[in-house]
């Protein structure tokens, strides 16, 4: 069956070299684990030669240049919780996201997951005091020593054909029964396409917010956050 999920291309610097590794995986030259191998053999090198802890965590821009990218993930949480950052590279937005929370009086308690062991020992030397909450692990597939109140992601982080698996895991296992789990910051490379939220609407989840703001120079380009509650805050309710 046509998944929208798996046709939906995100805007990405290195976008033609992933295409290059999804379509290696759709001809069967290549399964799943060296689909995310191939993936890490560009990531891995091009973050640990960065010299700036932006570029650590693959953003071209500076501190400011990172608020303005980032910052508006801090308006998908709304109450003190836990916040897992799967794909959390250097640790950087661990880091800020719990200042960019403090300043409107919520506390928040970060954690952080990746695939790549060397850029979670990266994050570990540059926040010492949270090295216990850094994992290494495939998102599909890591067990969690807990489940997360707030839990965020990219759903390029995983084949195309998988996107709809990772929602699916990440809101089964990982988010808290009455938890969040947080999309972004993505931006669409096919304007005229489906919103990647409406096709995670229909994949049943219904969208609880979302947020968008205008790239800091590429004007007519949005950068997009939503947020999908787990059930339990309804029943809460
Ligand atoms: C662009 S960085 C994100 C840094 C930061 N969290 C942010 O949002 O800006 C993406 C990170 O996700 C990691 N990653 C990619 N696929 C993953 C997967 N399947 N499971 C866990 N981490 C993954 C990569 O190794 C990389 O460090």
């Amino acid at each position: 069956m046509n998944d929208p999920g798996a046709e939906y291309r995100f805007r990405d610097r290195a976008g033609s070299l992933i295409a290059e590794i999804d379509a290696a995986l759709d001809r069967g030259e290549i399964d799943e684990a060296g689909w995310h191998a191939r993936v890490a053999d560009i990531i891995r090198p091009a973050y640990l030669a960065a010299i700036t802890p932006q570029a650590q965590s693959g953003h071209s821009g500076d501190a400011a240049t990172w608020e303005h990218a980032r910052g508006l993930l801090a308006d998908a949480i709304d109450r003190d919780g836990t916040f897992l950052d799967v794909g959390c590279a250097n640790g950087l937005l661990m880091e800020t996201m719990v200042r960019w929370c403090a300043a409107k009086r919520v506390r928040i308690e970060p954690y952080g997951l990746d695939i790549v062991p060397e850029l979670a020992a990266l994050a570990r030397s540059r926040l010492p005091r949270w090295a216990e909450r850094i994992f290494v692990g495939n998102a599909l597939t890591w067990t969690p020593p807990m489940r997360f109140d707030f839990v965020r992601t990219n759903l390029e982080y995983v084949p195309p054909r998988r996107r709809r698996d990772l929602v699916e895991r990440l809101m089964r296992d990982i988010v808290a029964e009455d938890g969040r789990l947080i999309i972004g910051v993505y931006s669409n490379a096919d304007p005229g396409g489906p919103g990647l939220d409406d096709i995670v609407r229909g994949w049943g989840y219904p969208v609880a917010g979302q947020v968008e703001r205008p790239h800091r120079t590429r004007l007519n380009e949005l950068q997009r956050v939503f947020w999908i509650d787990a059930p339990g805050v309804s029943k809460g309710a």
